[in-house]
């Protein structure tokens, strides 16, 4: 008995010695970007860690070795920036236009949050941390808060790696299969389209370094006066975490300090709530699960809109549950609303056979892991993107809000409901997915460990940061080489004319002694 509780107390204080006390800052307000940062830090909690997580959302739960800290200006900021206007009115901005729109945003969000009362308190206690994780879309200052607790920094960003997060950690932008998130286009693009995505990214390199990257760092240095130059910071990120997977988006190349983690968010089904369980049983002819997402409200969707696509369902011999946030005057007997689902749950039912969505990253993954097809009615930001995956890889038709008809809602219900192949490739896509090495907390968990544990992990770095952008793309030795090229050929040329007529000139005096 004894020596069993020497073994524990060992065993503890061994836990304890390599428990880490980090730092993870998600400033972003839409709720799927928290549910990727509450996911990863749970599990880093339950894995021992001391976990410090500072959210504009507040959190309800009481957490073991979990800290969580309310962003509430962030929170008040974002409510009056943005409830001016609905998002179903972003579905109009050209896909170039996103570009000084997300590096305005991403300026908006470095400000709001250094600025925060909160970040403030946490900037200025005596706090130490052994890493510090932050939330990254176009917010490069923020890295300044890994810098000023000196600890590794590791960033996560709720999309794929794309050419908006690429230039941190140096991973290849290859511009012929590789396209702008916001431009939808598949990998295998046509000549036209790929000159676009080159423009686009020529734009975006430009106005990064022309504008948004010198504005980061007068933010940096506005609150974190003795950092250095933003490029140092960005050189120095340890980890850069992706809330993507192969299998899900596409597959890219990736250097080893970028590790994909989609999925993470996934849990095994629970109970149903009584009424939902008894509603999914009962519905034997099957379920169209319909919901639009956190950000987009259903009730925000204009009058006819709404009105059409309640056409469409009465038309359906299916039910139809419907994440609607408020009361649905005419609507059909098969349909059936609640204000908020248990999505992933829900998914997980056997009745359950499609489901509509916005297309937002996480409804695409908990829909794909539950093996479920998905017609999806993109508005913004990555939703087309990831439409156009499950349209390229067979497991989904695409509406988009932009161009959305009765007629082409209906058309895509009874194309699904009538085509098997969908739901085959959806149940083959959730097998590739759940066919991990290790579950995606624990790669997540391993690799934050490993660069506290190896001071940063700077021998993961791929040298490119030490070259500049034509020694990179190796222009100097192209053109070294083709004047040597040329100056060879013009060698070659004038010494064969020598030649050539010497040999001439001997002919003819040979001729002439004749
Ligand atoms: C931090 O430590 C210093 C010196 O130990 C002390 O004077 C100061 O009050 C501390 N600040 C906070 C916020 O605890
Ligand atoms: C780079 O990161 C390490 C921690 O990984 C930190 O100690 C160091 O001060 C950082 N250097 C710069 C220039 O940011
Ligand atoms: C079902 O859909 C697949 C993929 O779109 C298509 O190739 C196939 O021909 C369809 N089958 C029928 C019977 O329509």
């Amino acid at each position: 008995m004894k020596s069993l509780y020497i073994i524990l107390s060992i065993l503890s204080v061994i836990s304890i010695g390599n428990a880490a006390k980090i730092l993870c800052v998600f400033p972003a307000g839409a709720h799927s970007h928290y549910t990727i940062g509450y996911s990863l830090v749970k599990g880093l909690a339950a894995k021992g860690h001391q976990v410090t997580f500072a959210s504009p959302f507040e959190s309800k739960e009481s957490i073991k070795n979990l800290k969580t800290i309310y962003l509430e200006d962030v929170q008040k900021q974002a409510e009056e920036r943005f409830s001016k206007r609905s998002i179903f009115d972003i579905v109009n901005v050209p896909a170039l236009a996103m570009i000084p729109l997300v590096g305005d945003m991403g300026l908006w969000t470095s400000e709001v949050t250094y600025s925060d009362k909160a970040i403030q308190t946490i900037l200025n206690s005596n706090e130490t941390y052994d890493a510090v994780i932050t939330e990254a879309f176009a917010t490069d200052a923020l890295q300044g808060i890994a810098y000023h607790f000196n600890a590794p920094s590791i960033l996560v960003t709720t999309i794929g790696p794309s050419i908006w997060t690429n230039y941190v950690t140096a991973s290849p932008s290859m511009y012929s299969y590789m396209t702008n998130p916001f431009l939808a286009y598949t990998q295998k693009m046509t000549f036209c389209q790929r000159v676009i995505n080159i423009l686009t990214a020529f734009l975006q390199n430009s106005l990064n370094v022309i504008y948004f990257f010198p504005q980061q760092d007068k933010i940096l240095h506005k609150y974190i006066p003795d950092a250095p130059n933003l490029y140092e910071l960005i050189k120095n990120t340890s980890l850069y975490l992706f809330n993507s997977d192969p299998v899900l988006n596409v597959p890219l190349p990736l250097v080893p300090n970028t590790i994909e983690i989609g999925g993470i968010h996934i849990e095994p089904p629970k109970k149903l709530p009584e009424d939902l369980q008894k509603f999914l049983d009962d519905s034997k002819e099957g379920v169209i699960y319909f919901s639009m997402g956190g950000n987009l409200k259903s009730k925000e969707l204009p009058q006819a809109t709404r009105d059409a696509i309640l056409r469409v369902f009465s038309k359906l011999k299916e039910k139809v549950l419907w994440k609607f946030e408020e009361d649905l005057p005419g609507k059909p007997k098969n349909v059936e609303i609640r204000k908020w689902l248990p999505q992933q749950d829900i998914l997980a039912h056997p009745n359950v056979k499609l489901f509509i969505t916005h297309g937002g990253l996480l409804s695409t993954v908990e829909s794909l892991s539950r093996g479920v097809p998905v017609v999806g009615i993109p508005v913004f930001g990555d939703q087309a993107l990831n439409m156009q995956n499950a349209v390229t890889r067979g497991y989904g038709i695409s509406v988009p809000y932009k161009e959305f008809t009765e007629e082409k809602l209906s058309s895509a219900l009874q194309e699904m409901l009538g085509n098997s192949s969908y739901s085959q490739i959806a149940k083959e896509m959730s097998t590739l997915m759940n066919d991990k090495q290790v579950k995606q907390i624990d790669k997540a968990a391993y690799w934050i460990e490993y660069v506290i544990r190896h001071k940063g992990a700077p021998h993961l770095r791929v040298a490119a940061h030490e070259l500049t952008w034509y020694q990179y793309y190796s222009l100097d030795v192209i053109l070294f080489l083709i004047l040597i090229k040329i100056v060879l050929i013009k060698v070659f040329w004038i010494v064969s004319r020598k030649l050539c007529k010497r040999l001439c000139n001997k002919k003819q005096t040979k001729q002439k002694k004749n």
